[in-house]
């Protein structure tokens, strides 16, 4: 923030649109100034950085300006998290998503990105008096599937809406307000921030019993520096299990599975990554969880959050645990009742639903589950209950990972594998750092403590680890594509065609961006060719033959190309063709220009045989044809010789 900026603010203060409990970060303030002057802006900042402070300053300002405000997100789980968050500060917020509509008209509305584009589609009222939209996580422009949302409602926005764009650190965040800039003609301010308020430690967990419970391995410290000794530990440590596994040694009971699967693989290349690999026995995991989860409740790590790429597993993990209690007898009273408060809400039979009462058990327990197969009251209990502390290990799918305030002390990954739908493939540093974002709560800890569990025998290699907690983020891609929805919803969208969406698209963005320059050089070398002095040349001066010819031929040209269409689609020429006709040819590919040829037959309602009329019969064989002098040609690069009897056919005079 520059000087002038922390003026601007100070002076800005007293009559700001929205107060905050806490001193804003420089990024917050720049974010706030640029709204005040009625800005639109792309905020870039790490997981738990507090981008919601924009979005609520944006809708602070269309209630002190009687205006209406939209915020979208990607996820059911986030926008009903920010429906309570925002009633409680702006009392009038409706939520509108494909599931639920809470009050729709409402000054501040909640909806998914799918629902602000049909109400754009469908000119709803709500557009009308629209002064901000919000869009949180618009880094989910990525997403294979949906990604394309956004692009089509960034390009349909009306001209008078202002736009707030939350982000994930991203490579190309610059070039991307670019392009909204471009298409929308409004300048686009790019604020970003690297800083973490709660700096990560990311650890190796290799312990899997009573005796390597411990075996927890710092790699990455607070400052982001690789610690070799951490990890050549870890190494060690993972050695020695296999060692004492090879051998048969001592421990039975659980981890008789493990021993079993470290035999059966080699040792030492280093790719399987951590966990999740063919060896993962589940008997394995329960020891593995119960030592890990003892010793982070002694270290005073907990809640944690655990990321499971299967909701099966993380059912399952959840379960197997049944042994541990978290809970103390005064909180299993609070979640008791509050349980039952909630799911009142439920009728008759569905309090009873087997996923009712799991969920309840585990709550009790201090355990939950996450993931889009639990019923939608069950996760908003859960994310309540998690956030009033009483859960202390939750077992999530990466959905819980986007944009929902529920940090955890510490965050462990299950696996840094995960199946995308196609196949199994190693997290991307994007994914990693969204998911382990959520470690480190701002005021209570120091720093986040992230956990991969290494379950393989063999821990991945240094370089890996370090592109996936360090690397960079995936840069912004366009994932845009036509549609027979948005074909049809656009043929009732008078003001947009779909050329229009097609040029405004981020992928068309690089053009969108030349085009101007393309079209100021084309400008500026027209005027340079008026302004070039004539040439004084004896051959091509205006009386010269050279000219004449040159006419002559240009018009032959201009005739010929304003002719050719008609003949061809006249019946009279395929009666013309018959063998033995001479025709001028003109050919890139076979180096004819302006030759004659004899027709020998015609192949196909496209393709003349024709004889080349040449002297040198090696020439022919360098024009690419098959044979010395025989060769097909498409019937449209031939021209007859008696154009002047075709002419008078097609009822030309000769003037014409
Ligand atoms: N300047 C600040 N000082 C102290 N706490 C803050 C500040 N700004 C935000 N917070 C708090 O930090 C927490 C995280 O904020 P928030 O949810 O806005 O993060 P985020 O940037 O949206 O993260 P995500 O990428 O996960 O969506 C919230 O509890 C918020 O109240
Ligand atoms: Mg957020």
């Amino acid at each position: 923030m520059s000087p002038e900026e922390e003026q601007e603010y100070k002076r800005l203060l007293p009559t700001m649109a929205r107060n905050y409990p806490f001193l804003l970060d420089p990024f917050q303030q720049s974010s706030v100034l640029c709204m005040e002057r009625g800005e639109s802006l792309f905020v870039a900042a790490h997981t738990s950085a507090g981008k919601t402070v924009v979005a609520e300053y944006a809708i602070a300002l269309c209630q002190a300006h009687k205006t209406r405000a939209v915020y979208t997100s990607p996820i059911k789980a986030l926008s009903n998290q920010k429906f309570r968050d925002f009633k409680q500060i702006f009392g009038d917020v409706g939520l509108v998503t494909g599931d639920i509509q809470l009050h729709p008209e409402a000054a501040c509305l909640i909806m998914t990105t799918e629902i602000l584009r049909s109400m754009l589609y469908n000119g709803s009222e709500v557009i009308r008096d629209l002064e901000w939209v919000v869009f949180d996580e618009v880094h989910y422009i990525n997403n294979a599937e949906r990604g394309h949302v956004w692009e089509e409602v960034l390009i349909m926005l009306p001209a008078h809406v202002k736009i707030v764009m939350l982000s994930a650190t991203v490579p190309n965040c610059v070039e991307f307000a670019d392009w909204v800039g471009r298409i929308k003609n409004r300048r686009i301010n790019v604020i970003s921030t690297d800083r973490r308020p709660v700096p990560l430690e990311h650890f190796l967990y290799t312990g899997q019993d009573g005796k390597t419970q411990k075996d927890l391995f710092k790699i990455i410290d607070r400052n982001g520096q690789f610690i070799l000794k951490g990890y050549n530990d870890s190494k060690d440590s993972k050695a020695k299990i296999y060692e004492k596994d090879k051998a048969g040694g001592a421990g039975a009971g659980g981890r008789g599975m493990a021993r079993g699967g470290a035999r059966g693989g080699g040792r030492g290349n280093g790719s399987s990554g951590g966990g999740g690999g063919k060896n993962w026995s589940g008997k394995n995991d329960k020891n593995i969880y119960l030592n890990l989860i003892n010793y982070m409740k002694c270290s005073d790590q907990l809640p944690m959050v655990v990321f499971v790429f299967s909701r099966k597993r993380c059912d399952e993990n959840a379960q197997m645990l049944a042994s541990m209690n978290l809970t103390t007898e005064v909180e299993k009273q609070h979640v008791r009742t509050f349980f039952s408060q909630c799911i009142q809400r439920l009728k008759g039979s569905d309090k009873e639903l087997p996923q009712v009462l799991t969920m309840r058990e585990l709550c009790l327990r201090g355990f939950a589950v996450h993931h889009s197969g639990i019923l939608p009251i069950l996760k908003e209990v859960v994310e309540l209950l998690f956030q009033k502390g009483y859960v202390k290990i939750l077992f999530a799918t990466e959905t819980f990972a986007m944009g929902v305030n529920m940090p955890a002390r510490c965050v462990v990954f299950d696996s840094i594998h995960k199946h995308d739908g196609t196949e199994k493939r190693l997290l991307n540093p994007g994914e990693y750092t969204q998911m382990a974002g959520r470690a480190g709560r701002r005021g209570l800890d120091s720093t986040g403590t992230v956990v991969i569990i290494c379950k393989d025998q063999t821990i991945p290699p240094a370089d890996v680890l370090k592109n996936l907690i360090s690397g960079q983020a995936l840069r912004l891609e366009s994932k845009f594509r036509v549609t027979y929805a948005m074909i049809l919803n656009l043929l009732r969208v008078e003001q947009l065609k779909i050329e229009d969406m097609l040029q405004r698209s981020y992928v068309e963005s690089d053009s969108l961006r030349e085009s101007k320059e393309k079209q100021k050089s084309l400008k500026e070398t027209k005027k340079d060719l008026e302004n070039a002095p004539p040439l004084d040349c004896a051959t091509c001066s205006p009386n010269s033959q050279l000219r004449d010819y040159h006419d002559a031929l240009f018009e032959f040209t201009r005739r010929r190309e304003a002719i050719w269409p008609r003949l061809n689609d006249e019946n009279v020429i395929n009666k013309l063709l018959c063998s033995g006709r001479f025709l001028i040819v003109n050919s890139g590919i076979h180096q004819l220009q302006n030759e004659c040829v004899i027709l020998i037959k015609e192949l196909n309602n496209k393709t003349l045989q024709v004889l080349v009329v040449s002297e040198d019969a090696n020439e022919t064989t360098q024009k690419n044809m098959t044979a010395i002098n025989l060769c097909k040609l498409p019937k449209s690069v031939c021209c007859f010789l008696i154009l002047e009897y075709i002419l008078t056919h097609l009822g030309f005079s000769k003037q014409d």
